[in-house]
């Protein structure tokens, strides 16, 4: 794991923004693996400004998102799929066919499920996965004891998360109580990883991820199995980490490091 260590939140989802971008620019027909939540929102405006004000140009890539709610279809503001239009795809050139969220409202959850895997697969694996931590440790939806080997799956909300999105769902009836996520597993294929964590409020999860030991009572901590993991954090998030120091002094001192200043 690369823990980056920026000095705000703004920095950190720049940088996170930036990398994407570079991604993009580098593969045109990249397959990203997107996260919804109030982290990425920033995230996906500056790639609709980066779109907007320097070309930069979605018309071939592929994308899957992480996760959505069972009873949602995707006209409902809650769900992930409205979430994604509003946030990034109509700001940005990419066809609509090429994006990819799991359907909440499929008559056949689990065939769905399959159906997902066999699309990431189809289109070759995902290049590169943007995630997010909940409070509960989740990635994705996978909640506490999510195996590590999981696959997209249907999973009930645990109580953490059901508190940190309810806030979402004040307006608009009763939150579900499932996602279908993709699982630990899948995300683990994905060539690279970025995680994207800022606030204080993640400050004790992050250290737990990224410093405690590998649990599925944290699936954030699986990231540590990854060979390309890059762990984007701003110095709120930071708080709880024992080794700050060193990874200030390291961002300043490698010089394969050079691309993220
Ligand atoms: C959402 C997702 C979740 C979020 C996480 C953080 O698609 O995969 O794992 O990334 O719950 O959410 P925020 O950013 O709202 O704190």
């Amino acid at each position: 794991m690369e823990v980056i260590l920026r000095p705000t939140r703004e920095a950190a989802e720049a940088l996170a923004a930036r990398l994407i971008a570079e991604q993009v620019r580098a593969k045109p027909d990249s397959v990203l693996g997107l996260a919804t939540g109030g982290t990425m929102e920033r995230v996906y405006a500056e790639l609709v400004r980066l779109h907007v004000e320097e070309e930069l140009d979605f018309s071939l890539v592929r994308t899957f998102n992480l996760d959505e709610y069972v009873g949602l279809p995707g006209d409902h503001v809650c769900s992930y799929r409205y979430y994604m239009d509003q946030h990034l795809f109509r700001g940005i050139n990419i066809d609509s066919r090429n994006t990819h969220l799991p359907n909440g409202v499929a008559e056949d959850l689990a065939a769905e499920c399959r159906a997902y895997e066999e699309a990431i697969t189809r289109c070759g694996g995902i290049d590169l996965q943007l995630l997010g931590i909940g409070k509960s440790g989740h990635i994705g939806f996978n909640e506490p004891l999510s195996a590590l080997r999981s696959r997209t799956r249907e999973k009930a909300l645990s109580p953490v998360t059901m508190a940190q999105n309810a806030g979402y769902f004040s307006q608009y009836g009763p939150m579900p109580q499932r996602g279908l996520t993709m699982g630990v597993g899948t995300i683990l294929d994905a060539r690279d990883i970025l995680l994207l964590v800022t606030g204080e409020a993640k400050a004790d999860v992050l250290a737990r991820a990224v410093e405690g030991p590998v649990t599925s009572m944290i699936s954030a901590s699986a990231l540590q199995l990854h060979a390309h993991c890059r762990v984007i954090v701003d110095e709120a998030a930071a708080t709880q980490l024992s080794e700050q120091e060193y990874y200030r002094w390291i961002f300043d001192h490698e010089p394969e490091w050079e691309p993220y200043r």
